[in-house]
């Protein structure tokens, strides 16, 4: 995954990610918890690509080894500084700033933990604030439940007047609803001055950022907000808890795409689709599925209930059901489930079965071939229209190296068979149940059983007056009236 960075000169993105994020109380830093496919510093660096800024700086503190790593994964052209002591989001933004080699035009600052945050809205944000020519912008919205965040504070003409934490906000300030969602806006050269006047006069003793906008606006210069169309894209995420319902709240999004754009998902509720995954209309998803990373489902496919792929692909028309699947390509029209483990490096062409109590890895099963029930099939080639019977185990592994095998075109292997890799059966070759084999050359038959032998009369003699014993008493009793009277008849034999 990657984000473009295209070239608008004149405006630069900051993104704050320095924050240990305390409540989370987790050896990860908080931006680096994951959000349905991608970290909350993912979604935010997807939302500001929006701004098509010539530069994104990202300023890391906390953990910065992990968050820089992590960064040069996701969006390589964007660039780490360093906020060595966290001392506020204002001198957060003031290193951003000195990082940014004379940084002119727009400025667009966003909290790395503002993961719902949509592109058009970063958008819509830029748009007013360079239309208006005003010096900051913030981004507001109208919430229920404000605790914890910075109030809007507007003098008697409405305009704003100054952002106020709730720890250094009165009573009355404290009542109001409209808060900061840490998404702005500036002009560079304003925001360089301010920031240069800041003072840590507060709860926290920090630099807060958001007395840049009293700053500003003291001194005569216009400041603006910009309302959020959609309250929930300003959510911040502090703890699990939040965290938790941050996710509901994007999934709901997702489903709700892909329902408009021709995919069926029965029940949205339980069903949890990562930002990464891709789907086509008529695809259909039932309940309590998971579908994970660089995931697909093609037309007309259908995947669970109770399922969870994982950068796994399913083929147009294939039906997958209760099954657990990692790095598996599932083909066209093939059959999987129910409870079937499809591990990384399997594949299935055209019409393959894997059914009931199947294990695959590094396996390829070929167009029409079969592995219905209770095998496991390792590091192998199945031919197409080949039949692997019940309980077939492929014994990769000699305990010390993994060994491939090669079951060819239309072989019939039967139930409770041990392929000994590295294995070959040829094209046409039947391997008799209960065999363990390593080479059945093409049209032969394979058998390594035993021949049968009867034991007469042993539980008699073994285990005499249990309901064994008793149960083949009659039944033999019965064979000898049987054989004595009306034999055809009793035999069912026509002859
Ligand atoms: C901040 C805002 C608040 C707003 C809220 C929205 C300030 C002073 N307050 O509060 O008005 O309502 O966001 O969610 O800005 N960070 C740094 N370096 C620091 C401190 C923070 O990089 O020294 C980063 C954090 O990692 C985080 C972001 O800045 O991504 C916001 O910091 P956080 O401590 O969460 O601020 P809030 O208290 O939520
Ligand atoms: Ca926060």
């Amino acid at each position: 995954m990657e984000f473009r960075v295209s070239q608008v000169p004149g405006r630069t993105v900051i993104v704050l990610a320095a924050g240990e994020g305390k409540r989370m109380k987790s050896a990860t830093p908080k931006v680096l918890h994951a959000l349905l496919g991608r970290t909350l510093l993912g979604h935010v660096l997807g939302a500001a690509e929006a701004a098509r800024a010539d530069r994104t700086i990202v300023v890391v503190g906390h953990k910065a080894d992990q968050v820089a790593a992590h960064l040069a994964e996701i969006a390589p052209a964007a660039r780490p500084v360093l906020q060595a002591v966290q001392n506020g989001t204002g001198q957060a933004v003031r290193i951003a700033l000195e990082a940014g080699e004379n940084a002119t035009g727009t400025v667009v600052v966003l909290n790395g933990d503002v993961p719902l945050l949509r592109p058009e809205t970063v958008e819509a944000l830029i748009a007013a604030h360079e239309q208006a020519g005003t010096a900051a912008t913030v981004l507001v919205a109208e919430v229920a439940d404000p605790t914890g965040l910075g109030r809007i504070v507007r003098d008697e003409r409405g305009n704003l007047e100054r952002i106020v934490e709730e720890r250094d906000a009165t009573t009355e300030q404290r009542a109001l609803r409209e808060v900061n969602a840490g998404i702005y806006a500036f002009d560079a050269a304003l925001l360089r001055e301010a920031l240069s006047k800041l003072s840590t006069d507060n709860d926290q003793g920090e630099e807060y950022l958001t007395d840049v906008f009293g700053l500003l606006a003291s001194v005569g210069h216009r400041v603006g907000v910009h309302v959020a169309a959609d309250a929930t894209e300003t959510l911040g995420c502090n703890d699990r808890a939040e965290l938790a319902s941050l996710r509901a709240l994007l999934r709901d999004r997702v489903n709700t795409a892909w329902m408009r754009s021709g995919v069926t998902i029965l029940d949205p509720a339980t069903t949890w689709i990562d930002v990464t995954v891709g789907l086509e209309p008529d695809a259909v998803i039932d309940q309590n599925t998971q579908l994970v990373g660089r995931t697909t489902v093609a037309g007309g496919a259908m995947v669970g209930p109770d399922s969870t792929l994982i950068d796994t692909s399913v083929g147009a028309g294939a039906v997958v059901l209760r099954t657990h699947a990692t790095g598996a390509e599932i083909g066209p029209e093939a059959n999987v489930g129910p409870f079937s483990y499809l591990r990384p490096g399997t594949r299935l062409a055209r019409k393959a079965k894997v059914g009931a109590f199947v294990e695959t890895k590094n396996a390829d099963v070929g167009e029409g071939a079969k592995v219905p029930h209770l095998s496991y099939v390792g590091d192998a080639e199945i031919g197409p229209r080949a039949n692997i019977g019940a309980g077939t185990i492929f014994a990769n592994y000699d305990g010390l190296k993994k060994h491939h095998s090669v079951v060819g075109e239309a072989a019939f292997v039967g139930s409770d068979t041990v392929l000994i890799a590295p294995a070959e059966v040829g094209p046409g070759a039947y391997v008799a149940a209960g065999s363990a084999v390593s080479n059945v050359p093409p049209g032969a038959l394979g058998v390594t059983r035993p021949p049968q032998r009867n034991v007469a009369g042993w539980t008699a003699r073994k285990r005499p007056g249990t309901a064994s014993d008793e149960a083949a008493r009659r039944a033999l009793a019965a064979q000898d009236e049987g054989t004595a009277t009306e034999p055809d008849e009793a035999s069912g034999d026509p002859a």
